[in-house]
């Protein structure tokens, strides 16, 4: 039986082509990289075949403005972007099946086809047009060589093609006082020269019945920019361009004219990529009928992630061609390719209210990040706070509070708790336990319910409420840990503790399966951790609720998560941040100047995050800590913090020490003062919210309460501990 037979459809995935003029930035990855992965992975989970493909977008004049200013050829350029944008997706785990790009042979020979069959049957025709003309420089400029003021908002700086300021799409000869942009003193004129229009006027009713039939299940921003440009009535458009890199214009039956010094335009051609890249990604498997599962086969369906600058191309012009070529299809005789089924657009992510633009050069590239933080970090915080439906903001504060508090605080936390426990305290998985335990029965409920609900939200591309819904079961894990307090059973009443412990890990369990879309290298930590073998990614979703391998012999667990520490964060995001040397600079889009957030600076502290692994020391490291006894002298509440106590001590030959201690929860001054504890001499001093600290009270914590470490025998402040 076929996977469509079995009612779960093939699935194409296409992804927008970053332009490959620049790093990747954080904007890209929130945007329209991150959650066509997250969807990947769920819909494969969810027993789906998946196709997901992409690739650098290498034509058009983003490119050649980048060649010009780097003094290099336009491939060179796009080779090297290439590059590093594959190595980039590859440190986030966003895998696709194929990630190619515009200019291989494959690509330029079905663009060719594409435009010769909706030319044969009549929707595309050449007209003369007046161009954008640079006389001083003597040549045609492209739309985006073209600056002026927006005819619709009358903001200054608008490009030939679109203003970013209103989002419409422009006609270069629309602009005010337009001129070039490569060489800001010359005026642009506009002379005549012949041009291909795709006839997107002729092409308004068959897409209007195909908006009508499919945007049912789009969402609110796609369905109102697609609407709106069908309202406006769609106007031909010019698919060719006067420039020597892209596309040629295939030689055309009938005609002897030479338009080698015309190339297709890039979003004509590029869009053609999901179709040319799924042709690519069959012959690199041995297979080149095999892209027919996901483009003819009528139960499949395509999706499309881009960004919302990108809406229109995706809901009227890749379907305009389609919907042309198709008729092109069908008196061949050729199977009918599939119109794209849902365009999941999200809004931008700005940082610090500052838009991402690789073309303006505001952004965080992405493999600066990665060099300072997990990438599983990146794409829990870019998850959580997804722009869909609305415009996030990514600020280094939100990032490490919801990083600390939530992914480490909550989601790590109970992982590590329960299996440290679990490891430390019975050496192996527990049986399940008695089928009447109250426990049992009610996480049994919560995981199979958090994963229908995530299961639901993941297929209607609601990637931020099924980040929020996992977070849920991890919460309810940590009450439920609270509440049954293995710790205190353990003592009394073993059996008891192992089935809170056998329920518990099931949760776990269950979290490695529901965060693999999410946090694919957390994921499969933890399902190794409770003893499952193979790749958590190529379980069924359902695997969450399957049993557990009891009896089997735990390892030390690793925490999944490190913790961020607020002092990098501070240099990230701190106004004093020093400026980066990176390729992206940041600047505010309006005025050009640099942007007040430093996003990077390649401090030398700012080493790559240490992996969270056990690593020994040998004796000399550990002598360096100057390990005392101290006695409490005093104890006062800290002026600005509720959970700090300002401890006075005497450390005997050291002398008076001041050191603040996070142990007002736990001990009432009077609890305190008098006792003998063991301290950090030596540590460097810090400002803990504007009172200063000498040293660390040390106390140990099994994650519910804390005791400070004292001596078995009465010994004098100033002792060493060794
Ligand atoms: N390169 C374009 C951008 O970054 C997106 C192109 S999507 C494609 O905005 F499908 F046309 F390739
Ligand atoms: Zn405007």
């Amino acid at each position: 039986m076929s996977k469509a037979a079995s009612g779960r459809p093939p699935i194409l995935i296409g992804v927008a082509w970053p332009y490959a003029n620049g790093p990747l930035h954080l904007g890209h990855i929130a945007g329209s990289l991150l959650p066509p992965d997250i969807f990947r992975r769920a819909m494969r989970m969810l027993g789906h075949d998946v196709l997901m493909v992409s690739g650098s977008d290498c034509h058009g004049t983003p490119i050649m403005i980048k060649a010009e200013k780097e003094g290099k050829t336009p491939g060179e350029v796009v080779a090297f972007y290439n590059e590093e944008h594959k190595a980039a997706l590859g440190r986030l785990h966003i895998d696709f099946d194929l990630f190619t790009a515009t200019t291989t042979p494959n690509h330029r020979e079905w663009v060719q086809k594409i435009f010769l069959a909706c030319r044969e049957m009549g929707y595309i025709e050449t007209r003369t047009t007046e161009a954008p003309y640079d006389a001083k420089a003597g040549r045609f400029l492209p739309d985006r060589y073209v600056e002026g003021t927006c005819p619709h908002c009358k903001t200054a700086g608008a490009r030939g093609d679109q203003c970013d300021a209103c989002g419409k799409t422009l006609d270069p000869k629309e602009l005010i006082a337009p001129h070039s942009k490569m060489n800001p003193g010359n005026p642009v004129t506009f002379r005549p020269t012949e041009h291909f229009f795709f006839l997107l006027s002729k092409l308004q009713p068959a897409l209007e019945r195909y908006v009508q039939a499919t945007a049912g299940h789009w969402r609110a921003n796609t369905i109102n920019f697609t609407s709106q440009w069908l309202k406006d009535g769609l106007v031909d458009r010019a698919i060719t361009r006067d420039l020597t890199w892209g596309v040629p214009i295939p030689p055309l039956p009938g005609s002897s004219t030479n338009y080698d010094d015309k190339r297709i335009y890039v979003w004509f051609e590029a869009v053609c990529g999901y179709l040319t890249a799924a042709v690519e990604w069959a012959q690199r498997q041995g297979k080149p009928e095999a892209w027919h599962r996901f483009w003819t086969d009528k139960t499949a369906r395509s999706y499309y992630f881009l960004g919302k600058d990108n809406i229109p191309f995706h809901t009227i012009i890749w379907p305009a061609i389609l919907i042309a070529y198709n008729e092109a299809r069908g008196k061949k005789g050729e199977p009918l390719l599939n119109l794209p089924y849902d365009v999941p657009a999200n809004e931008f992510l700005n940082l610090a209210g500052l838009k991402f633009s690789k073309s303006q050069g505001v952004g965080i590239g992405v493999q600066e990040v990665l060099d300072r933080f997990q990438s599983d970090a990146v794409r829990y915080y870019l998850s959580i706070n997804m722009p869909e439906g609305k415009d996030a903001d990514w600020t280094w504060e939100d990032f490490q509070s919801k990083v600390n508090d939530e992914l480490v605080g909550a989601l790590g936390n109970l992982v590590h708790r329960v299996l440290s426990f679990t490891q430390k305290n019975l050496g192996v998985i527990p049986n399940a336990p008695e089928a009447d335990d109250k426990l049992d029965a009610k996480l049994r409920a919560a995981i199979a319910a958090c994963g229908d609900d995530m299961e639901t939200h993941l297929r209607a591309v609601r990637l931020r409420p099924a980040m929020r819904r996992l977070m849920e079961l991890a919460f309810l894990g940590n009450q439920a840990m609270q509440e049954a307090q293995p710790w205190a059973k353990y003592k009394t009443n073993r059996p008891e503790a192992e089935d809170k412990l056998h329920s518990l890990i099931r949760v776990v369990k269950a979290l490695a399966v529901y965060m693999a879309p999410f946090l694919p290298e957390a994921a499969q930590k933890a399902w190794s951790a409770v003893g499952e073998e193979g790749s958590v990614h190529a379980q069924p979703w359902s695997a969450a609720q399957a049993p557990l391998a009891i009896g089997h012999r735990l390892a030390e667990p690793q925490p999944l998560f490190i913790k961020l520490d607020p002092d990098q964060i501070k240099a990230l995001a701190g106004p004093g941040a020093p400026p980066t040397p990176s390729k992206v600079t940041p600047v505010d889009s309006k005025t050009n100047a640099p942007a007040t957030l430093a996003p990077t600076p390649a401090a030398p502290s700012a080493k790559p995050a240490p992996a969270p692994q056990p690593t020994s020391i040998s004796i000399e490291e550990f002598q360096r800590i100057n390990l005392r006894l101290a006695k409490v002298v005093a104890v006062e509440a800290h002026p600005k913090a509720d959970k700090l106590y300002v401890v006075k001590l005497d450390a005997g030959e050291l002398g008076p020490r001041q050191v603040v201690a996070g142990l007002k929860a736990f001990y009432k001054p009077e609890e305190l003062v008098g006792q003998t504890v063991a301290f950090v001499a030596n540590l460097a001093p810090a400002m803990l919210r504007g009172v200063e600290s000498q040293g660390m009270i040390l106390a140990a914590d099994d994650g519910t309460t804390v005791g400070f470490l004292t001596p078995q025998r009465a010994l004098p402040p100033g002792s060493k501990i060794r």
